[in-house]
C-alpha cells in the first residue's frame, strides 16, 4: 500500500492528515507518532522538517514541499538527494499573493503614508496622487506569482516592467534580464516588487545600493519597496536606514530577515513601513490536499510530477 507520512511544524497537521485521508482513500496516510515502516515510506509532506525528518525513509518517492519556496527545504541538511522535490503551486496561493501585490501598490500609488502623515498633524493640504500610467512598477522575479502579478496590474493601468533570470518576452512589459540589467531594471521603477526566489544569488538583494539605484522622481516622496518573497532578500537594517533617510519614501514587508521579527526592530515604530507577519499568500489546506493529492495519484499511476524544482538552480 502507498504510504503518505506527514512531517508538518507551526501547522495544524492533524487536520491536514484527516483532510488526506478523505482525499486519498488506498493511500496510508501517517504522522510521525504513528507506528510505520520508515522504509515503506513512498512520499513524504513537509513543512519546517526537523532534522531527523528523513531518517530511514530508504523508498521515497518524492519530497512535496507545502511551500512554494524551498530555500529552507534545500538548506536541509538530510534532504536526501537523489529524490524529486514537488513544490506547491496553485491559483489560491497565487491570487492570495496577486491579491497583496495589487492592494500595496495601490497603497502607495496614492500616497498613503503622506495623508497618513497630515491626517496625523490635523493638516489639510491638497495633493492629486499621479494616475497609475504615470507609475512604472518593476517586478523581481517572472515566474508563477510574479506574471500573475502583472496580470493584475496591467488592469490598473501601471506602467510595467519585470527582470528574471533568463530573458522574457511578455506583452506590455518591458522585461530585463541578468545581473548585467538589473541596475537598467532599478533605475525606471517606481515600486519595486520583489516576487524572486531565494537563491545564494538572490540573497541580501534588497540592500542599500539596490534601492539608492532606484527612479526617484516618479512618485512623490521617493520610491517604494515591496517584499512578499523571503525575508533573505532583504538586509533590514539597510531598509530601516534608507526609510528613515528618505531613499525609499515607504516600504510594505511581508516578510524579515528573523522571523518572528524581533521586537526590538527599529522597523516596527517606522510609520511608513506597512508590515504583516508573513502572510502575504498562505497554502489553504483544502486545495493543498487536492494538490498533493493528484500528484500523488497520478505518480502511482505512471504520470510525471508536477512542479518538481531544480536543485542546481536553487528554485
Ligand atoms: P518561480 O520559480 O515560478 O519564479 C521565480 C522567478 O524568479 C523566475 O522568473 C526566475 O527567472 C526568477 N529568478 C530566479 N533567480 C533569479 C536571479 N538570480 N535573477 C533574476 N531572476 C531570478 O517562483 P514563484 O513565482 O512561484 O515564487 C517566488 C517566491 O515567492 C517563492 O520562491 C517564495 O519564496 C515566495 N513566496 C512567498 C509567499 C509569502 O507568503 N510571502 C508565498 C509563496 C511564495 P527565470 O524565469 O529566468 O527562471
Ligand atoms: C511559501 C510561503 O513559500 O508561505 O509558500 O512563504
Amino acid at each position: 500500500m502507498t504510504t503518505l507520512l506527514l512531517h508538518l511544524s507551526d501547522v495544524e497537521e492533524a487536520r491536514w492528515a484527516e483532510t488526506y485521508r478523505a482525499a486519498l482513500p488506498g493511500v496510508r496516510v501517517v504522522r510521525r507518532g504513528d507506528a510505520y515502516d520508515p522504509a515503506a515510506v513512498d512520499y513524504i509532506f513537509v513543512w519546517k522538517p526537523k532534522v531527523d525528518a528523513f531518517d530511514g525513509l530508504s523508498g521515497l518517492k518524492a519530497v512535496l514541499s507545502l511551500g512554494a519556496g524551498v530555500d529552507a527545504l534545500l538548506r536541509h541538511p538530510n534532504l536526501p538527494k537523489n529524490v524529486p522535490v514537488v513544490r506547491f503551486m496553485d491559483a489560491d496561493l497565487t491570487q492570495r499573493m496577486s491579491d497583496y501585490v495589487v492592494a500595496n501598490v495601490a497603497m502607495h500609488q496614492r500616497l498613503v503614508t503622506r495623508f497618513k502623515r497630515d491626517q496625523a498633524a490635523r493638516r489639510w493640504k491638497q495633493l492629486y496622487p499621479p494616475a497609475s500610467w504615470h507609475i512604472s512598477v518593476g517586478i523581481m522575479g517572472l515566474g508563477a506569482l510574479g506574471q500573475d502579478a502583472i496580470r493584475h496590474l496591467k488592469v490598473s493601468g501601471y506602467q510595467l516592467r519585470g527582470w528574471s533570470r533568463s530573458p522574457k518576452t511578455i506583452e506590455g512589459v518591458e522585461t530585463f534580464a541578468g545581473p548585467e540589467q538589473f541596475e537598467a531594471f532599478l533605475a525606471g521603477t517606481d515600486i519595486l516588487v520583489n516576487l524572486l526566489p531565494l537563491t545564494p544569488e538572490t540573497t541580501g538583494i534588497l540592500n542599500y545600493a539596490t534601492l539608492s539605484k532606484l527612479r526617484r522622481d516618479g512618485l512623490d516622496g521617493g520610491p517604494v519597496l515591496i517584499n512578499a518573497a523571503r525575508g533573505g532578500h532583504q538586509k533590514d537594517a539597510d531598509i530601516v536606514r534608507a526609510l528613515q533617510d528618505g531613499t525609499l519614501a515607504a516600504a510594505s514587508l511581508d516578510v524579515f530577515e528573523v522571523e518572528p521579527l524581533p521586537q526590538d526592530s527599529p522597523l516596527w515604530g517606522l510609520d511608513n513601513c506597512y508590515f504583516t507577519p508573513h502572510i502575504a499568500a498562505a497554502s489553504s489546506e483544502t486545495t493543498g490536499v487536492a494538490y498533493f493529492s493528484k500528484a500523488i495519484r497520478d505518480h502511482e499511476a505512471g504520470l510525471p510530477l508536477p512542479n518538481v524544482i531544480d536543485r542546481e538552480r536553487g528554485y
